[in-house]
């Protein structure tokens, strides 16, 4: 053991503990590209405990039975100590992953308290359907737990995506096993002990650490002891999660990538799109599934257009996420970075101009814009999942709307216009899941999210998280007495 590092272990029915076979991983800080934490790395015996400690605290504990109410009241208790340890959660992710902390402070960490809160309220508050008496009988809906959960969260928001999973999953009553990404396990062994000091029993958050193919991750969607599957990660990731499940008929919701389109018209307020457009591009280092990476822009207004939004980008200050003052932290890890690096390398050589150098120290890449590609070029049609952004004029809104549906993605688009029948309509056009209209990133969590095609299955948030964590059950009452 390395003891000048920090430790994250599994959480397994209430304990902390090292892996049965004693492995560990390390955590690679993205900024000093050193190692600043080791994680337990599960195998097959550590799934097989954590599975049973879920299935134990679901078949036998008390938190499927409590009410939504008692359940409720212990996850506000826990949003509570995550605002307490907002400062240590947001340092856990930064270092896992190199976002600044102060956007972890903002965003991340408040956003993971509000979807405790949601979700507790929501499962007590929101109504099931009742079907009035007709021929004699009257029926109503139960929404039922459905058992043990398993969610797998990815790095790039690993506090925040990882809560909009194990949120609704427990407020409607069943338990869970988190399995974060290998590059980001900190937060999620902080947020399994937070569980646990709110007075949430032992077993009803399990986390267990490890890697994905042949490693915890593919056991755990394998497995038949699980109820349901939650994902977020990359398209090719789902397929396989999903391919996993069907042999046990485990229903999953995924929840994949994206190559957002965003639309500027020329009737837009300029100085608006470009603030946001600049948010959507390059925000989190461009590691964000709804980035809008894909922009167009409407001939009149291009090159002006361009030059505010080029010069915004530009002003983006890179540097130590734990400098206040950062706005661009380097990209995750060595691996990733150079999977972006090729991108742009792949950029250039099909023609594109590159509007920065794209270089960085270390592992950064600045925020980088690129013209001039043809629509063949990968850049344009494959996630990159760093601080780059490909950019081409349209003349009218039908081929804006075109260019926005050529995509095997349907995750997320942004439209900036100032004429109102066009926002309806064009909002009306695209295939996505969530359309801002001169806005981005407002998500109200009783709003359903997530994408079609290649950006995933299913849909979460408010009632359309309810009915993937739970059995619906009727029940049909006789009442008339006659029959
Ligand atoms: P990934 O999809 O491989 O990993 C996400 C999670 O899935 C991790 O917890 C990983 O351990 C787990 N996993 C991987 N393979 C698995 C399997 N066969 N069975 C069960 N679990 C498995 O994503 P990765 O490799 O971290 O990133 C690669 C690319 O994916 C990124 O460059 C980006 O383009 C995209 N991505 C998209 C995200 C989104 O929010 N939609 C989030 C993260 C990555
Ligand atoms: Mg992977």
């Amino acid at each position: 053991m390395n003891a000048a590092v920090e430790w994250f272990p599994h959480v397994i029915g209430g304990e902390r503990t090292e892996s049965a076979d004693g492995a560990r991983f390390a955590s690679v800080d993205p900024w000093t590209r050193r190692p600043w934490a080791e994680a337990a790395s599960g195998g097959a015996e550590d799934v097989e405990r954590a599975v049973a400690a879920a299935r134990e605290a679901y078949d036998e504990g008390p938190w499927p039975r409590m009410s939504a109410g008692e359940r409720g009241r212990l996850l506000h208790r826990l949003a509570d100590l995550i605002e307490e340890h907002a400062d240590a959660l947001a340092l856990a992710d930064s270092r896992d992953m190199g976002k600044p902390v102060a956007d972890a402070l903002a965003k991340d960490v408040p956003r993971t308290a509000a979807n405790f809160r949601f979700f507790a309220d929501h499962a007590r508050l929101t109504p099931a359907e009742t079907y009035p008496a007709e021929g004699g009988h009257h029926i109503y809906t139960r929404y039922e737990s459905a058992g043990v959960v398993v969610a797998i969260s990815p790095w790039n928001f690993p506090l925040m995506l990882a809560s909009w999973k194990v949120a609704p999953a427990l407020a409607w009553g069943n338990t869970v096993i988190l399995k974060p990404a290998e590059q980001s396990p900190a937060s999620a062994t902080l947020l399994a002990g937070l569980a646990l000091e709110a007075g949430i029993p032992p077993g009803v958050l399990n986390v267990v650490h490890g890697f994905g193919p042949g490693s915890v991750g593919e056991r755990l969607v394998s497995h038949p002891g699980v109820d349901r599957i939650t994902f977020t990660g990359e398209s090719g990731t789902g397929r396989a999660i999903a391919a996993n499940a069907a042999r046990n008929l485990t229903p999953v919701s995924l929840e994949l990538g994206g190559k957002g389109a965003n639309l500027v018209f020329a009737d837009a307020d300029l100085e608006r799109a470009v603030r946001w457009s600049v948010q959507a591009a390059f925000a989190n280092a461009g590691q964000v599934c709804l980035a809008g990476s894909r922009l167009y822009v409407q001939q009149e207004v291009y090159e002006e257009f361009l030059d505010r939004f080029t010069g915004a980008a530009a002003r983006l200050l890179p540097g130590d996420p734990q400098d206040p003052a950062t706005r661009i932290g380097p990209l995750s890890s060595a691996e990733h970075h150079a999977k972006v690096r090729s991108y742009l390398e792949g950029a250039e050589r099909a023609g594109g101009k590159l509007m920065s150098t794209g270089g960085g120290d270390g592992w950064t890449v600045l925020p980088t814009t690129v013209t001039g590609l043809p629509r063949s070029a990968a850049i344009w049609h494959e996630e990159v999942f760093g601080p780059v952004v490909t950019v081409a004029p349209f003349t009218d809104e039908a081929e804006a709307v075109r260019e926005a549906n050529a995509t095997r993605f349907g995750l997320n688009a942004m439209v900036f216009t100032d004429d109102l029948h066009r926002a309806h309509r064009v909002a009306g056009a695209l295939k996505a899941g969530t359309v801002w209209t001169n806005c981005f990133f407002v998500r109200d969590l009783r709003a359903p999210f997530g994408g079609a095609g290649d950006s995933g299955v299913g849909r979460e948030g408010g009632t359309f998280s309810r009915e993937f964590f739970t059995e619906p059950k009727a029940v049909v009452m006789e009442i008339d007495g006659a029959r």
